[in-house]
This record gives C-alpha cells, structure tokens and sequence, in this order.
C-alpha cells in the first residue's frame, strides 16, 4: 500500500493534526521525523479535544504502531507526560505499540536554558520568537556531535559523561555571556534519571520497523511537523525553527528511502497564520485578520499565542509545492472564511521594482516584498455541515478551484471543521 506524507506548506498550524488522524486510520504505522514539542497537534474526537506535542497523533487509533524517528528532538520529560495523558484516556501507550528511534536526539534541561536565555538577550524585532522548548540548542549539539542520544539512555554512565562534558561549555555561555547562572551536572541528571528507565523500553530500530510494516504490505504515515517556511534552509531565515520540515527529510529522519514515499498531501490553511517572529508579507492588521483569529479561534496549541494572520499566499504556496512535490492539496479552516464579503488571494509580490513568482531568497528578503492580490467574491452560508464538493456554495468553489488553478496541484481533502466528520 502506497506511504503518505502530510507536511505543512506555510508557516505551520495548517491543520496536519486532523489530517494525519484521518489518514491515520488506513495506515499500520504512523512516524514523525523532524521537530520535537515545539509542534502542538489539536483533535477533536468525538467532541473531545486532545492536544499533543510529541507522539504522532494517530495514537488515537487503537493497534497503529507510533515511531518517532532519529529526526526528531526528544523532551523526555514530555514524553512521558504525554504517555501518561494519553493512558489516562485509556488508550494503550506500551512499548508494544510505540519506538522511540535509537538515534534521536534528546532535550536536556540545558537546552531549554539556553533557548530562553540566548532568546531574552536579543533585541525587539531580532526576537525568533522560539517555543522557549530548546529545540535549537538540542539541534545545534546534534550538529557539534555532542548531543545525547535516546540510546545512550541505556548506558548511564555514557549519559553522566556526555552531561558534563555538554555543561563545560553551555556554563561558559550562561554565565559569561548571558550572564545567567551556570547549571550543575549532577542536578541535570537527577532531573533526567526517573525518565531514563521509562524511556529505554521504548528505544528501537524505527528504520527496520518502517520496512517491515510495508514488507507485511502495511501502510507507512509520514506525519509532518511546523511548515515549510519555517524549514532551516528554506524558509524565512533567521525566523525559522532548526529542522528540515520539507518531505525529503520524511526519509532521512526516519530512516527510509526516498522511493518508499509515494502519496504527498501538502496541508494548506484557506487562509495564512504565523506564530512568533518574521517577515509574513500578506498579514492583516484590520478587521479581516481579526474576523479570521477570532473565527479561526487562532492561538498556538504549545504557547497560547495569538497567531498572526493574513490572507492566503500563493507566492508561499507556490515554493512549497517545488520543494515538497505534493500529489494533492487538503484545505483546512475553510468555515473560517464564511462571512467575509471579499476574499484576496496573493499571486506575486513585487520586489525591487519586479513582479515575483517565488520568494526573494536574500536573508528578509520577504519583510521588503509588496503583496499583489487578487479579488474574489466571499459567501455567507455556513458551510460546517457540508459532506461533498455539491454541498459548497459556488463562491467557495471558485475559491477552491483558483487555489488549484494557481497552485497545480489538485485539492483532494477539504477540511470545513475541527471534528474527524467535518471532512470531505
Ligand atoms: P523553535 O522551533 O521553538 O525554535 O521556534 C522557531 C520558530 O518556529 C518560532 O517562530 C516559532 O513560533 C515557530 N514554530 C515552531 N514550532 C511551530 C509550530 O508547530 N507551529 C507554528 N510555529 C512554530
């Protein structure tokens, strides 16, 4: 049975959450492969809201396997909160059922340190705007080769090593730079120890897992995580996160090849939002990006915040759909426009005295860009009960059908609730 990838095309809290649940259900595995809780997945089951952070949402479906692959970044501490959350609700969270990759790399108490105190010392407007959930920093150790791996959880003594030898240098940085207080080793592995014997059950081969699941002709799920555009080499840097959120890494952080990735859903929200800093360059600042934070009910599922929010950006589209390649597009939020008299889409932007197709690529090069927009007419009627293509009005049709013209790709899933059944 042919792999899917869901990823995000804009800036990420398209909606992949529900989308993933959904897909989840003809699939016998469900893997994440990049970020860690910095991501906030919310489903609504049966009326029931369930945010999660770092197990991949089809947990939700009894008897799917759930991996997290050697791309991700994993707050132990985390995880096991959100394994007992989710064995509260009775849903079955053993070993049986969910791998943590060997080789992904683990948050320490350091590295949410340092995200917070490197982020406190930058100036208004330098400000990332990160999670605060030390994703960067545990990246960054990954890259230095320093960082500690969930493996190394079955060695503690390898573990004790690798947290003094991290602190030597972090404590210089803390207390000389940002001028914070240095943190002590043994502390750190006091605050870690009682998730090292929970963990290690866990560890696995995710790579061997993935091949045999698709071996018993099983389907692989792919779950994407943050947005395109918040990708470490392409999207809108410095104002990203520290991963590759694009499909390709769906087979380096998770340990499969590129061929294994058949069908590639990009998640698109009818509408932009952006939660932190960065250039965003068709964000509203009047009663049009309220209406759709308000109706969009648009606050950030890991820290609260209100989420900027704009009208729909083909420009941002248009880049995702070259460098994620998707066989299909799913709307989502699309109720969320219901009311709105007029809809504008951006289909360029000029830029140094040009009409541009696809972002600038000079650092900021976005902040300086000017959006051109196209006008359509807006519908009134509540669309949340709609179950087919027949049952929307003919403007939010048009809509749907110039995303598709625009972008080339076809829509397959429209998306016009929060619920599992408001899907179509
Ligand atoms: P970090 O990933 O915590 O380092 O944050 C870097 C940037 O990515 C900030 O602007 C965050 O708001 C943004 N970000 C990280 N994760 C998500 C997500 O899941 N949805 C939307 N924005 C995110």
């Amino acid at each position: 049975m042919a792999n899917i990838v869901v990823f995000g095309s804009q800036w990420g809290d398209e909606g992949k959450g529900k989308i993933v649940d959904m897909l989840a259900e003809k699939a016998s595995a469900i893997v994440r492969f990049q970020g860690g809780n910095n991501a906030g997945h919310t489903l609504v089951v049966n009326g029931e809201q369930c945010i999660l952070h770092l197990i991949p949402s089809g947990v939700l479906h009894a008897g799917k396997k759930c991996l997290i692959g050697n791309g991700v970044v994993l707050d132990p501490a985390v995880f096991c909160e959100e394994l007992d959350a989710l064995a509260k609700r009775g849903i079955d969270v053993s070993s049986e059922r969910l791998m943590v990759s060997k080789k992904t790399h683990v948050i320490m108490p350091y590295h949410c340190a340092m995200d917070v105190a490197r982020e406190s010392a930058k100036s208004d407007g330098k400000k990332i705007g990160t999670t605060g959930r030390g994703i960067g920093p545990c990246y960054e150790d990954k890259m230095h080769r320093c960082g500690i791996r969930a493996g190394d959880f079955a060695n503690k003594e390898l573990l004790r090593e690798k947290i003094e030898k991290a602190l030597e240098e972090k404590n210089v940085l803390l207390k000389h730079l940002y001028g914070e207080d240095p943190i002590d080793a043994q502390a750190v592995y006091d605050k870690i120890e009682p998730y090292v014997d929970r963990l290690v059950p866990y560890l696995g081969d995710v790579s061997s897992a993935i091949q045999e699941a698709n071996e018993k002709g099983g389907m692989v799920l792919f779950e994407g995580a943050q947005g395109t555009h918040l990708d470490i080499d392409h999207g809108t840097y410095p104002f990203v996160t520290s991963s590759n959120t694009v499909t390709a890494n769906a087979a380096s952080g998770s340990g499969c090849s590129p061929r294994a990735l058949d069908r590639i859903v990009a998640i698109v929200k009818a509408y932009t939002t952006r939660v932190g800093g960065g250039p965003f360059a068709s964000e509203l600042f009047d009663e049009n990006g309220d209406y759709m934070q308000r109706q969009g009910g648009e606050f950030g599922a890991t820290t609260g915040r209100k989420r900027r929010c704009g009208w729909l950006d083909m420009v941002v589209l248009r880049e995702s759909v070259r460098l994620n390649g998707p066989t299909e597009l799913a709307i989502t939020k699309l109720d969320v426009l219901s009311g709105l008299k007029e809809l504008k889409i951006c289909v360029a932007y000029k830029y140094n005295g040009k009409e541009i197709l696809y972002p600038p690529q000079e650092q900021n090069g976005m902040a300086y860009v000017e959006p051109v927009y196209e006008t359509l007419p807006g519908w009134d009627d509540d669309i949340t009960g709609a179950q087919s293509w027949d049952d929307l009005p003919d403007n939010a049709r048009d809509y749907l059908k110039r995303i598709e013209e625009l972008s080339g790709v076809p829509v397959g899933l429209v998306s016009v609730g929060p619920d599992r059944a408001q899907t179509f």
